[in-house]
């Protein structure tokens, strides 16, 4: 080849011929690699974090993250890769339905291939994100065209019945907020309660494979009381069907409402009679609270009982309480209509002694009330306005939305079980709240919840400091009848102040918590209650004298509220 030609004319004939020599060298290089990423390296269709990256062929995963599916000389991982061994006691006739695994992979489990029935399905688009399924604000009062969910393409179902449901859980990705890993339990659930052989309990056999280093299987679908062997990476589920169903009735994520409040547009109260028959009649159920630590919030759970009692609820009240709380306050506790059980209270290792938080774990004694079917748990700075009985029909979790992907912990759909109570003691350790309390917490374990209205758990707080906001909000707050079916009253709780003003407008960093209608609202339901319980609202000595240096303090800065004056 003649790369250094003589003359000019020489010159641009050879560098023509040289850029359509180079052409077609990197373009059969490039042809060449396709071939060979395409014949010689099939696990390049997954991308690293095990999900599958090819859109549209994914039936089969990659197999055994971590180094293949049976590493010689390694006892352990042959144990964890063995098949559950249930399979072996099907016998030769059963059909097993495979949800994200490949038949030949199944047949070293002891799935026959006659036996197998591969189950397809779309994988969502690895662009999907978790914030996608759980935004932070959807439309609920359906304000425009309202609120709706991305869609998560489950399986076509097998024709026939099957006998359990075998599913591969993508072992890498996002830890517990991973689209794709709710997709698998997704699917499995989906095929499992529309295909799957029911047992005399109604109950379906379903194995899910989760590998040693990623989350184990979402107890939000596959609840943990239905584990009925551990057997190395294997999770084997006596699952009720009907409760799978229920759940995939519901939106894929807090984009849209568990329980729809509104009639296109119009403010309606929550029509339970569209509801199937509740999943739990005949069962026992009960509005709870939870006090530890201090006596600072008898007066609100004093009140909340008050309040719930006025929406004409029949429930029973339970009311969980450490040692912290004396004889004379647990008394008019009692009159105010809860049951009283002592708990130990529950501390959250990761808090440093001392800090306000530290005993926040208390909640999770909510789970031991196994004597109930469902519970609906309300904080004790809550006030409800209007009947939340309907909640009693939606599962756990259901709650309303904080900010980002998590919810609200103030008021929470809960149902008790020993076995997840368990998971969640063994989970305090390792999970970190963002918040150091219950509510970071929760959100960390329970990453698939359902959204309920915002006005049923409506913050009391004026964050956007606009006059619009406040406007709107303290409309709300004034309502009568009410609007609203709870109000959460963050910030200095209304027992705290005198009945005038909020005193939220006295202190710097509270002031976007302040709502004089708010207060209001409390203090109106406060004067209903009966008298021998009002007392227990009284401010102490030191919270007086603590109010008047607030008061002062507002006054020097002459802050231009004017609260101050009164
Ligand atoms: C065997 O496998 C387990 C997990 O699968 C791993 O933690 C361990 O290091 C392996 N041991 C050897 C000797 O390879
Ligand atoms: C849950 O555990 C408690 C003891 O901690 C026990 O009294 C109760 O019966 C258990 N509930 C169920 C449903 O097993
Ligand atoms: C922890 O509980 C206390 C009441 O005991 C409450 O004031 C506080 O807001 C809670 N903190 C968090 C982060 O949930
Ligand atoms: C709200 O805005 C006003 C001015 O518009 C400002 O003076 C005040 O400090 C703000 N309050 C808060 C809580 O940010």
């Amino acid at each position: 080849m003649c790369f250094f030609g003589g003359g000019s004319a020489m010159k641009a004939v050879a560098s023509k011929a040289l850029v359509i020599k180079i052409n077609v060298a990197f373009l059969s290089f490039f042809v060449f690699a396709y071939v060979a990423l395409l014949l010689l390296r099939p696990a390049s269709f997954y991308d690293d974090s095990g999900n599958c990256a090819l859109r549209g062929g994914c039936l089969f995963m990659k197999k055994a993250e971590g180094g293949g599916l049976l590493k010689k000389g390694n006892r352990t991982a042959m144990e964890t890769t063995a098949a559950p061994s249930f399979l072996k006691a099907l016998g030769g006739g059963a059909r097993v339905a495979l949800v994200n695994m490949a038949e030949e992979e199944a047949e070293q489990w002891g799935v026959h291939r006659r036996a197998a029935v591969a189950v397809a399905f779309e994988p969502v688009s690895e662009h999907l994100e978790w914030k996608d399924l759980f935004p932070e604000w959807i439309d609920e009062e359906e304000e425009n065209e309202g609120p709706s969910c991305p869609e998560i393409p489950l399986p076509a179902l097998p024709a026939g019945e099957v006998d359990a449901v075998l599913a591969l859980l993508p072992c890498g990705g996002r830890g517990g907020r991973d689209v794709g890993r709710l997709q698998v339990h997704l699917a499995a659930a989906s095929v499992a309660a529309r295909r799957g052989r029911r047992d005399s309990r109604g109950r379906v056999r379903v194995a899910l494979r989760a590998c040693a280093a990623a989350p184990p299987p979402m107890m939000e679908v596959f609840r943990c009381d239905e584990v009925v062997a551990r057997e190395g990476e294997w999770w084997v589920y006596a699952a009720e069907a009907a409760r799978l169903e229920e759940k995939l009735a519901l939106p894929v994520g807090s984009c849209n409402l568990a329980m729809p409040l509104w009639e296109k547009g119009t403010d309606v109260v929550y029509d339970a009679s569209k509801l199937a028959a509740p999943a739990s009649a005949g069962r026992r159920e009960a509005y709870v609270t939870v006090l530890h630590s201090s006596e600072a919030y008898v007066c609100g759970a004093v009140a909340l009982a008050h309040s719930i009692r006025r929406t004409g609820s029949t429930r029973e009240l339970v009311l969980l309480h450490d040692r912290s709380i004396a004889g004379e306050k647990l008394r008019a506790l009692a009159a105010a209509g809860w049951s009283l059980r002592e708990i130990e209270r529950i501390r959250n290792p990761r808090a440093e002694r001392g800090t306000y938080n530290e005993y926040n774990y208390s909640k999770l004694r909510l789970w031991q009330l196994t004597d109930y079917h469902k519970l609906v748990f309300i904080d004790a700075d809550i006030l409800v306005l209007r009947n939340l009985d309907p909640l009693f029909h939606f599962p756990q979790i259901s709650a309303a939305g904080n900010d980002g992907v998590i919810f609200n912990s103030g008021v929470m759909v809960i149902e008790p079980s020993n076995c997840t109570f368990r998971a969640l003691m063994a989970r305090r350790a390792d999970v970190v709240s963002y918040n150091g309390g219950d509510q970071g917490f929760l959100n960390e374990v329970f990453v698939w919840w359902h959204r309920l209205p915002r006005r049923v758990n409506f913050l009391k707080n004026i964050w956007s400091n606009t006059t619009a906001e406040a406007s709107v909000k303290n409309r709300l707050f004034a309502a009568d009848p009410p609007e609203l079916y709870a109000i959460h009253y963050l910030g200095i709780k209304p027992w705290n102040c005198r009945r005038e003003y909020d005193c939220n407008w006295n202190v710097g960093d509270q002031r976007s918590y302040a709502s004089d209608p708010a207060h209001a609202t409390w203090w109106s339901v406060h004067d209903a209650m009966d008298e021998v319980l009002r007392p227990f609202c009284r401010m102490t000595e030191a919270r007086r004298a603590e109010l008047e240096e607030e008061r002062r303090w507002a006054e020097e800065m002459r802050l231009p509220d004017g609260h101050w004056r009164h």
